[in-house]
């Protein structure tokens, strides 16, 4: 497979041209790249000029955004590219390794708390020298999507006290899992939209946030808002009110800047001075790490190539859970969203047609199962009281024994959740052990059935319990913290 890089592409990531080269990829323009290739890669949607150069039929993956870049699907269908909206990529589980937005809000994230690190005038760890203490800049993040989590980990890192506000409860959990504090409103709504994304709030929602928000402004130091709800503009959080109770020398960082901004007075792409607030619009986060995200986003790309069976057949599988619903143009065609999966419904239960016999299970009545237990626990009652009078004592208690095994067996290993079998195993341990203590009892001096039988029993029972400690020590060492390296002697 030939691979072609526009030449120049990656230089202000830090990747030069001859590293391509020196990978097995050729180089050439950008209207080669495009127009020859069967697979086309970008990261910004085809500018219009750049459709009519691209390859007809070929499949091309990139962040599509069609919301912003209207008559572009028609183009691109018009020309018959399959074309991918990278940013459509469902958010389950097995797509995360494809799912660009995660990987480059975590990266925007981190950078926003450098960016806002660098414009506040003090350390964002409390410091205690001979020349005097700051305390700990005092963080908030609004919103705790990915980006927020990332935003409130690097400045928690860095040494600030971080609090947190979102509208999904859910992020309740994952704030205070990083030791930041998550704050709450009196007003209760939900703020679960589909798909673990947010929903647009309430009139009262909001006012009641900006409140909150207002009463923080007078103790933190630094804002980093993040909130955002697919598919509308993000809301306005942080208006001019709100903005003039903060301390001259604060900083905001406005992450949703390029969805119109979460602040009023941010301007796209700038830095605002705001009666000494500074508010950072950037809306290159990213970019300002470019060799980093140029590497995740590339990696996203591979794992979605790999998906689509690049390395054997490749193919734009119209059936696929993750491919079908980022696929915006195929065939020539617009397509329309994927139908929404619905939960598999009950067995359909067909009525019998007009003629049909009944089957016998059909018409058994209540009245009749009950004749047919009474008459089974009838027979089983026959069976023991004939065992009983017939059977040999040895028998008797041997089968009894047999019988309690069986029950109880049955109840410690099918009863107990599958996720406690291994900790179960430790316990079968002590039962291997009886059994091994029974075992050698039987072997005796004498070989016969009992003998050999008792001897299997040592050795089947005797590997068991040397897995079960074996399996044990495992588990035990996964829960092992390392102990802490001890002090090199002559330091402190
Ligand atoms: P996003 O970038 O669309 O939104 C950022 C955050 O803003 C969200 O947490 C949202 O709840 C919050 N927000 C919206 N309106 C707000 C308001 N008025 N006040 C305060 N906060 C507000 O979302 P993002 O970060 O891309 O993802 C959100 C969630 O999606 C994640 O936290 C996760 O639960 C889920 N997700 C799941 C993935 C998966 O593979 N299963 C992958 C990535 C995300």
């Amino acid at each position: 497979m030939a691979v072609v890089i526009e030449r120049g592409a990656g230089v202000s990531a830090g990747y030069p041209d001859a590293a391509y080269l020196a990978a097995g990829a050729t180089l050439g323009s950008k209207g080669e790249a495009m127009g020859e290739c069967e697979i086309v890669l970008k990261v910004r949607p085809p500018a219009p000029d750049e459709v009519p150069q691209l390859k007809e039929g070929c499949f091309l993956a990139c962040l599509v955004q069609p919301e912003r870049n209207p008559g572009l699907l028609e183009s691109l269908a018009a020309r018959k590219v399959s074309s991918l909206a990278l940013e459509r990529v469902p958010r389950i589980s097995r797509a995360q390794k494809m799912d660009v937005l995660s990987s480059m809000a975590n990266l925007a994230g981190y950078r926003a708390v450098v960016e806002a690190a660098a414009a506040y005038g003090s350390p964002f760890g409390a410091q205690v020298t001979a020349a005097g203490t700051t305390p700990p800049a005092k963080v908030l993040v609004i919103g705790a999507g990915v980006a927020g989590l990332a935003a409130a980990a690097a400045a928690k890192a860095l040494g600030a006290e971080v609090r947190a506000f979102d509208t999904r409860a859910a992020a309740r959990e994952q704030v205070e899992s990083l030791g930041a504090k998550f704050l709450t409103l009196e007003v209760k709504e939900s703020g679960e939209g589909g798909g673990g994304y947010a929903k647009v709030m309430s009139k009262e929602f909001i006012d009641a946030e900006m409140a909150l928000f207002k009463r923080q402004a007078a103790e933190v130091d630094v804002v980093i808002t993040t909130a955002l709800v697919p598919g509308a503009r993000a809301p306005t959080l942080l208006p001019r009110d709100v903005v003039t109770a903060f301390k001259p020398g604060s900083v905001i960082v406005d992450m949703a800047a390029e969805q119109g901004g979460n602040c009023e007075l941010c301007k796209p792409g700038e830095v605002v001075d705001f009666n000494g607030v500074k508010i950072l619009g950037y809306t290159d986060l990213v970019s300002r790490m470019a060799g980093t995200s140029s590497k995740f986003f590339a990696t996203n790309l591979v794992h979605l190539l790999v998906e689509m069976g690049i390395s054997k057949e490749f193919k734009i599988d119209l059936e696929s859970e993750v491919v079908r619903p980022a696929l915006l143009t195929h065939a020539g065609e617009r397509l329309p969203p994927p139908p929404v999966k619905e939960p598999s419904p009950a067995r359909e239960v067909k009525p019998p047609p007009a003629d049909a016999k009944p089957k016998q299970e059909q018409i058994m009545t209540p009245t009749r199962r009950a004749w047919g237990a009474t008459l089974g626990g009838m027979v089983v009652i026959a069976v023991l009281f004939a065992l009983g009078r017939f059977a040999p004592r040895d028998f008797l208690q041997h089968s009894t024994v047999f019988i309690l095994a069986c029950f109880v067996g049955w109840q410690v290993i099918w009863s107990v959740s599958p996720a406690l079998h291994t900790p179960l195993m430790s316990v079968t341990n002590a039962i291997s052990g009886i059994i091994v203590v029974g075992g050698m009892l039987q072997v005796g001096t004498h070989l016969n059935a009992a003998s050999i039988l008792g001897a299997i029993a040592v050795l089947v029972a005797a590997i068991n319990v040397a897995g079960g400690f074996l399996v044990t020590q495992r588990m035990l060492k996964m829960f092992h913290r390392e102990a802490p390296a001890a002090p090199q002697k002559g330091h402190p």
